[in-house]
């Protein structure tokens, strides 16, 4: 069996360490985590991940705390949840959430979300969430941006014809930067008729905390939803 991110030594931009844990969250990750982790076989069926019975895998990238995968993993258990967080105190988050109340269909990876793409076959999910990406304001750090041409080559070849990219950003320049290339890319249609439809959070969307934040200081989120052609 091979791991895919011992393979690739990538860059990951942003933190993984924040604040201290409390010792329940820390608890979890010794305990928890383990039993929920996902293991990556290169190439492998994403559905073989989990035990339980599913008809179809979603995945994702930057979950934050985890409000959204939480919510989706208990509002869609015929769904496997794959979720990637390098960010420590959100993993401790989201398990803190899933401590409360289990499902038995989410596997948590706790590096850099691209190892999951490298590892998955093509056309394999039915959604991808990149949900309040790292807006990486400054010109220079533009190509930390987790949407770039490449990147969309890789979503579309993981996604299945007739699958959905939701994507959310609160950030100007990062919308216009995602929208720009994913409206010049060939395996994605925008499924938006009119402007409210993507300055409106769909009802099968929950909020995230960065979203609460955007909101709290006034500025405008925009919700994405395109399909993989
Ligand atoms: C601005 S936060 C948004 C979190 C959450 N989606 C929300 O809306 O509240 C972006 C998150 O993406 C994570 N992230 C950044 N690069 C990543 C990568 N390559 N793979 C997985 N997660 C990543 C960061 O650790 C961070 O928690």
């Amino acid at each position: 069996m091979t791991e895919p991110q011992s393979l690739h030594a990538r860059r990951l931009f942003g933190r993984r360490k924040g604040w201290k844990l409390r010792p329940h969250q820390a608890g979890l990750l010794d305990t928890m985590l383990p039993e929920l982790a996902l293991v990556l076989r290169e190439g492998g069926d994403p559905k073989s991940y989990f035990t339980a019975p599913i008809d179809d895998v979603w995945l994702e990238i930057g979950f934050g705390a985890g409000e959204h995968l939480a919510w989706q993993a208990d509002q869609n258990p015929r769904v496997g949840i794959l979720g990637a967080e390098p960010f420590e105190a959100g993993m401790a988050k989201l398990l803190s959430k899933l401590a409360l109340a289990p499902t038995g269909n989410v596997r948590l990876y706790t590096e850099d979300a691209r190892d999951i793409l490298t590892a998955l076959p093509d056309a394999s999910l039915g959604r991808i969430f990149i949900l309040f990406p790292d807006p990486w304001p400054k010109t220079r750090h533009h190509k930390r941006r987790f949407i770039q041409t490449e990147m969309l080559d890789e979503l579309a070849r993981v996604l299945r014809p007739g699958a959905e990219l939701r994507f959310a950003t609160d950030h100007a320049s990062y919308l216009e930067y995602a929208l720009e290339r994913l409206m010049a890319h060939t395996s994605f249609a925008w499924t938006a008729q009119r402007a409210e439809e993507w300055k409106t959070r769909p009802s099968d969307w929950p909020p995230t905390r960065y979203e609460g934040k955007a909101i709290e200081v006034g500025r405008p989120c925009a919700y994405f939803i395109f399909r993989r052609v």
